[in-house]
């Protein structure tokens, strides 16, 4: 017989920090809208993937480690990785951190740094686990809006900064609107953050906006600076490793990397991932082809979604921030039986935005077609 414990003997030991968060949403389950839509394929355009796969040099890497056999445990110190990164980046091997997914190092830096009742600012609207992180060890969190035009506030940020943050969580570009900073704005913010706090700066998304001659290399920008930094990025997405989770942060100074080996798990990148990773770094013209083919429909979706009348936040990213004008869990369950799956934005001021991350012309294609005829009936 299968025993169940009554909930509440559980519950009782849950931290309240912890029982009151919200659950992270991943999106639709592909299985789930497969058999909703009754289709055979799925386009899933909610976790902004790369429709372009991997590398070849990454696929052998990958084969190779395989072969070699998992029943070893990875290198807990990814020397060849951070020394890949650290040559490609011009920075020593000992500022180069690395973390499962880069989702990994926010809450490590969480972990590292955050007291209960410290304060943590970051961007509204945002990527959630900027959040969730700070208020699991009991941070409070500011989160500073954009403006109408979803540009940077600066009058707002300013603010927010003067409040003494120990934490800043900047996105750039931003998720879910794609927008990114100027440099100017960028150096704004650095100016107006007190040198006790640690600045963050995530650039997920920075593969695909770096063509943009106003995009600003955070690197760059924060290098020289004497204060506690570190720059985040990931090989989930230009990349296309999202599956094997690794990303990587390169920061003001090696403390802070120690620290973070303090509180990690010390195997959290597995070896198949690192390994994938290097290959990964090395080939400069699969980065550049899937960026090129990313930038192209994104502009060619952008076009075509204003062309039939809504409302595209321009972006820099590999996905569109949607306004539909209407409820957008309603679109989104339209979309599911089309067999297409976008991420429902939920927080309020946005209720009736979609996030839909792009995949190849062909589907993207389906995409437009059928949200534009969701979209045109719901508003009829
Ligand atoms: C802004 C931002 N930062 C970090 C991440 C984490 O990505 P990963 O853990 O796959 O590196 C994401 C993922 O969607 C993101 O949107």
């Amino acid at each position: 017989m299968n025993h169940a414990l009554a909930p509440a003997a559980s519950a009782a030991l849950i931290r309240a920090e912890v029982a009151g968060l919200p659950r992270y949403d991943p999106g639709a389950d592909p299985d789930e809208v497969a058999a909703l839509g009754g289709v055979r394929r799925v386009i899933k355009l909610s976790n902004s993937e790369s429709p372009y796969g991997v590398s070849p040099a990454v696929a052998a890497a990958v084969r190779r480690g395989l072969a070699g056999g998992v029943a070893r445990y990875p290198d807990p110190t990814g020397k060849r990785l951070t020394e890949a990164i650290g040559r490609s980046l011009d920075v020593p091997a000992g500022r180069v951190v690395l973390g499962n997914g880069s989702e990994n190092l926010l809450e490590l830096l969480c972990r590292a740094v955050l007291d209960p009742g410290d304060l943590v600012v970051t961007q509204a609207p945002g990527f959630s686990l900027h959040e969730t992180f700070p208020r699991v060890m009991g941070a409070r969190v500011e989160k500073v809006p954009v403006t109408a035009e979803f540009g940077f506030d600066a009058a707002a940020w300013r603010d927010a900064l003067a409040a003494g943050p120990k934490l800043v969580f900047l996105a750039n570009p931003c998720n879910p609107t794609g927008t990114t900073l100027t440099s100017g704005e960028l150096a704004r913010v650095v100016a107006d953050t007190p040198a006790s706090a640690l600045l963050v700066l995530d650039e997920a998304y920075g593969e695909f906006a770096r063509a943009d001659p106003e995009y600003p290399d955070g690197l760059e920008a924060l290098r020289a600076l004497d204060r506690p930094w570190i720059v985040l990025r990931t090989f989930s997405k230009a990349y296309g490793l999202a599956g094997l989770r690794v990303g990587y942060g390169i920061a003001s100074d090696t403390t802070l990397v120690q620290a973070l080996d303090q509180v990690r798990t010390p195997y959290n990148v597995n070896q198949p991932a690192q390994d994938a990773a290097v290959a990964a770094l090395g080939d400069h013209a699969h980065l550049a082809d899937t960026v090129r083919r990313t930038r192209l429909e994104i502009s060619r979706v952008t076009d075509r979604l204003r062309g039939a009348g809504l409302c595209v936040v321009p972006s820099s990213a590999n996905f569109l921030f949607i306004d539909t004008g209407c409820r957008s869990d309603r679109v989104a369950q339209q979309l599911h039986r089309a067999g297409i799956i976008v991420k429902a934005w939920r927080e309020p001021g946005y209720e009736t935005y979609i996030r839909a991350s792009l995949s190849t012309p062909e589907d993207n294609d389906v995409f437009v077609r059928c949200l534009t005829e969701i979209c045109a009936k719901d508003t009829a």
